[in-house]
């Protein structure tokens, strides 16, 4: 279909799971176990009802706002997602180009199908984009890429810490993608040519393959400080799950938190994100003043997005919904999702009362028990 009937990121997703091949399809959509908490990460938005403000100026309505310092558009980001030439010959660099025009910040994967300076050559000189690290075991190795990041200029650093093992993806494990990667040309430029993740494959499906080198012994007091010694750059740890470590990681002072569950494709019957930063905001909300905190996992609304800032996140991410976009359409789609999002942010800012990103506020929301649909 043209691009004008796509009204909402599920119509992208439709058109996705059309084109793409069964095997690619599997590996984007798939999650862990019975995928619970993949449906549940989405569900918890449910769960949220706006208290709207009436009679307040808003012919004015700006949703920009700044992650770690820098301008985005909207407080929406690209969260890093493996292998986007799965779905399109230019993989990530869709995104990137997407994300130039629309204004937003790309933070691009360990296991892009792209090298990391591939992609940041096609972006713009102007453009920010953050970089997701999985810390390989051997440190040496670690470091190298670390180093190589920061030279290459990108602007902050996502310690993905919820894979040191892979997750039991059993619709990617019954049709691997990987072990097919040879006939079409390599789509994935990390190496993964040795026998332990030949095994791994079998067992983990793709997955396995991607995380099969990852460091399984980090912690707080060992990690963070080794990193921080290798770079200047801003250290976000993506994948906390609980109250507790949302404190542990003020304490070790990073620079945020990117509360996540991977997309509900690593622990099965994880809390979604969105639950967590409810309980920080109830019982911890100092952690906001300490450090920037983020949500990812089943956002496909603006409305989405503008809960989770109202109960006191920067900004929120998205992951599948931009290798379907890419997929289906190139960076047409993604320039295209991203509009839809802003719109819906910005007639939701208006109804409910706001008018920038700073006057939305926990009293404009409340959480009910019952569900919606
Ligand atoms: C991911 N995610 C992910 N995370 C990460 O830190 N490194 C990675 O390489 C990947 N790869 C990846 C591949 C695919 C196909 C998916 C769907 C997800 C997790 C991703 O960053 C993010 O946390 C979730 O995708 C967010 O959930 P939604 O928006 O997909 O519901």
């Amino acid at each position: 279909p043209p691009l004008r009937r796509i009204l909402n990121l599920t119509d992208m997703e439709k058109v996705a799971e059309q084109i793409l091949s069964h095997k690619a399809f599997a590996y984007y959509s798939s999650a862990s176990d019975d995928e619970i908490t993949n449906i549940e990460n989405a569900r918890a938005f449910t769960r949220y009802f706006f208290k709207a403000r009436v009679m307040r100026p808003v012919a004015h309505c700006d949703p920009s706002t700044k992650i770690l310092g820098f301008k985005s558009s909207i407080p929406v980001f690209v969260s890093g997602a493996a292998l986007a030439k799965l779905g399109h010959p230019d993989g990530e660099v869709n995104i990137t180009k997407g994300c130039f025009k629309e204004g937003i910040i790309q933070m691009v994967s360990s296991n892009a199908s792209l090298s990391p300076a591939t992609i940041i050559d096609a972006a713009h000189k102007s453009q920010t984009l953050f970089f997701q690290l999985y810390k390989h075991r051997n440190d040496e190795i670690a470091e190298k890429r670390v180093r190589e990041i920061e030279r290459l200029g990108y602007k902050a650093i996502f310690l993905t810490v919820d894979a040191i093992v892979p997750g039991n993806r059993e619709r990617d494990v019954r049709s691997p993608w990987i072990l097919e990667e040879q006939e079409s040309g390599p789509l994935y430029h990390v190496e993964t040519d040795n026998d332990m993740l030949k095994e791994d494959v079998n067992i983990f499906g793709t997955a396995g393959a991607l995380v099969a080198n990852d460091d399984r012994d980090m912690t707080w007091e060992k990690t963070i400080p080794w990193l921080r010694r290798l770079s200047k750059l801003p250290i976000v740890i993506k994948g906390v799950q609980c109250v507790e470590d949302a404190v542990l990681a003020a304490e070790a002072q990073v620079d945020g938190i990117l509360l996540s569950n991977h997309g509900g494709r690593q622990l099965e019957y994880s809390l979604p994100p969105l639950e967590v930063l409810y309980s920080i905001r109830q019982q911890r909300p100092d952690v906001f003043e300490r450090l920037e905190v983020y949500v990812d996992g089943g956002v496909r609304r603006g409305t989405d997005v503008i809960k989770a800032i109202c109960l006191g996140a920067k900004a929120v991410g998205l992951g599948r919904p931009f290798l379907y976009a890419q997929s289906a359409y190139g960076a047409d789609g993604v320039v295209k999702i991203i509009q839809i999002l802003k719109r819906e942010i910005t007639t939701a800012m208006r109804l409910l009362g706001a008018s920038t990103v700073e006057d939305l506020h926990p009293d404009m929301i409340q959480r009910v028990d019952w569900q919606a649909y």
